[in-house]
């Protein structure tokens, strides 16, 4: 039965706390999860015109995703050819009609090819065509762009049906600002925190005003978990659907807009979100109601999962059983974290 260890034939236990400190764990993590998944990276609105651009860093990689003069867009390394320059040192701007390292000046095409080794001089054997920006796949799925490491990723749209089944389209909202907020524990633990509502009425008194947590409810299915609260009043900020993705995108949706959110592990103890906010923009009042609740939500569970992970990395906790009625996607999220890294 799921829920209860074959062996013991008791609750199955919370995983142990080494995967969430150790050091070494986190460099696989990077390699097994995160290097083979595809990441939100940003929307096609966020780069309009013919030069326009964003960056983020997938598992360490930073990449560069450019509008192509062919209206297209297209993703590379930001690393450069020659000295591993910086194509752009900024999260989002216009690089007119090629992207220059911020180095030494070597321009690259829009497309990637290189047009131009600055005033390198004569060096035998050098041909400028042999230094092309490392690219990298993208996918676009509801004008949202993904970008992945794997060679042989699943299609975009397979992965985000889920998620989008009950999300009503919200692609009309255009990308309104991002924030980032850095949590002072293991990317696992805020996951963890996120798939589950039974923390609600102790952690979010707000939140618990605004939706009926205990009919609060996770399915899971393919790579998403996909939560339903039902708003207590159609005056609600949010409208009680969350969706979440292997292994880093979270879906928070409100009444007039969206809140999509990634979840980046930066060492093994220190986690960044980045909330990037869609939203209807004749709703002024809404989405500062909605800025206020998401800073609330936010705080409060950064508070929670500070303090667990102090507490796994005290040395002395042994590993509880997990509450089929309320977190499933928590023993859903363990066991394929078991299966790909062989966590106990
Ligand atoms: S590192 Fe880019 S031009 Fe030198
Ligand atoms: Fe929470």
């Amino acid at each position: 039965m799921a829920g209860i260890d074959q062996d013991t034939a008791k609750p199955v236990l919370a995983l142990e706390p080494s995967a969430y400190c150790d050091a070494g764990a986190y460099e696989r993590e990077r390699d097994a999860i995160f290097k083979k998944s595809w990441r939100l990276v940003g929307h096609e609105n966020m780069a309009p015109n013919s030069g326009d651009y964003f960056s983020d860093s997938l598992a360490g990689v930073p990449i560069v995703v450019v509008r192509q003069e062919d209206g297209t867009l297209k993703g590379h390394h930001n690393i450069c050819r020659h000295r591993a320059g910086p194509l752009v040192a900024d999260s989002k701007g216009h690089c007119g009609k090629e992207l220059t390292c911020k180095y030494h000046g070597w321009r690259y095409a829009l497309d990637g090819r290189l047009k131009s080794a600055r005033d390198f001089g004569a060096v035998e054997g050098f041909d400028p065509r042999d230094y092309v920006l490392t690219p990298v796949t993208i996918g676009t799925w509801r004008g949202f762009v993904f970008a992945t490491l794997n060679e042989r990723p699943a299609p975009i749209a397979d992965e985000m049906q889920a998620v989008g089944e009950d999300w009503p389209d919200q692609t009309v909202a255009p990308f309104a600002f991002q924030r980032s907020h850095n949590i002072a524990c293991n990317w696992k633990t805020y996951v963890e925190n996120y798939l589950e509502g039974y923390h609600v009425p102790d952690v979010h008194p707000g939140l618990d005003k605004e939706v009926d947590s205990s009919a609060y409810r996770v399915e899971m299915k393919d790579a998403t978990a996909v939560h339903y609260a039902p708003p207590l009043s159609k005056d609600a900020v949010y409208s009680g659907y969350w969706g979440w993705v292997w292994p880093w995108v979270g879906v928070n949706v409100y009444q007039y807009g969206v809140m999509m959110e990634r979840i980046t592990p930066i060492s093994v103890c220190e986690t960044r979100l980045d909330y990037l906010y869609f939203f209807d923009p004749d709703r002024h009042d809404e989405l500062n109601a909605m800025i206020a609740m998401s800073d609330e939500v936010t705080n409060e569970d950064k508070m929670i999962c500070e303090h667990v992970a102090k507490n796994l990395n005290a040395g002395t906790y042994q590993p509880g059983p997990l509450s089929l009625k309320h977190e499933n996607a928590v023993l859903w999220f363990h066991d394929r974290l078991r299966q790909l890294m062989g966590y106990k």
